[in-house]
């Protein structure tokens, strides 16, 4: 090998090597990733815990009250969604008893109290009365509000939905509930 030989080679061996530390230092600078995945990490942690730009979770947030809807609640759009509860209930004076008990005269009637209707457990253990409030509730999501319950249905969301259907189920007594 001679002289220019092998100083086109040395020369091509340092090219080679300048060449790949240039790479790795326009890799570096490129995608940098120690540092992100250092940064990203206590910046999340502080994000959730100032509790403000957390992404929102939807909640769980009822039962909405509704004894002020009561008094000024739609009676003919209550009636039209009790269509949802006659596949199980019957809501007439002397009406049968179905998958689910009859409920004419419900509002302050002794919850679990029809005599003859074999309420589950949960309910006939419950106790008190269908007062506003407890149908509100009851009516919001059955099986959270009577852990146990035997009534398969998922509930009225909407604040609206239980205050008409409340005053509406309030009309069918000889002698309505006093509205609050
Ligand atoms: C799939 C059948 C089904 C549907 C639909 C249903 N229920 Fe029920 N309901 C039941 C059963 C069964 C019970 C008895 C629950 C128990 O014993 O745990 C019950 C119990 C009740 C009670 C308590 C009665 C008492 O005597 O203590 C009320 C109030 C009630 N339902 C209202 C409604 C209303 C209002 C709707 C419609 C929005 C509705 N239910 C829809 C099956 C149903």
């Amino acid at each position: 090998m001679d002289n220019l030989n092998f100083n086109k080679i040395a020369a091509g061996v340092l090219c080679g090597g300048l060449l790949l530390m240039a790479g790795i230092k326009a890799g570096e600078i490129l995608l940098p990733h120690q540092d992100i995945e250092e940064n990203a990490y206590p910046f999340e942690v502080a994000e959730a815990g100032d509790g403000q730009s957390a992404p929102a979770i939807p909640e769980d947030t009822g039962p909405e009250p509704i004894l002020a809807m009561l008094a000024s609640a739609d009676i003919d759009a209550g009636q039209a969604l009790s269509k949802k509860c006659t596949a199980c209930h019957s809501f007439d004076a002397g009406g049968p008893n179905k998958v689910g008990p009859n409920l004419y005269n419900i509002v302050n009637r002794g919850i679990g109290g029809v005599d003859g209707f074999k309420y589950s457990t949960a309910l006939s253990e419950f106790g008190g009365n269908w007062d506003y409030e407890q149908l509100n509730g009851f009516l919001y999501k059955p099986k959270s509000w009577v852990n146990g319950t035997k009534m398969n249905y998922a509930g009225l969301k909407k604040p609206n939905d239980r205050a008409n259907i409340i005053a509406w189920m309030r009309t069918l007594s000889a002698d309505p509930a006093q509205l609050p």
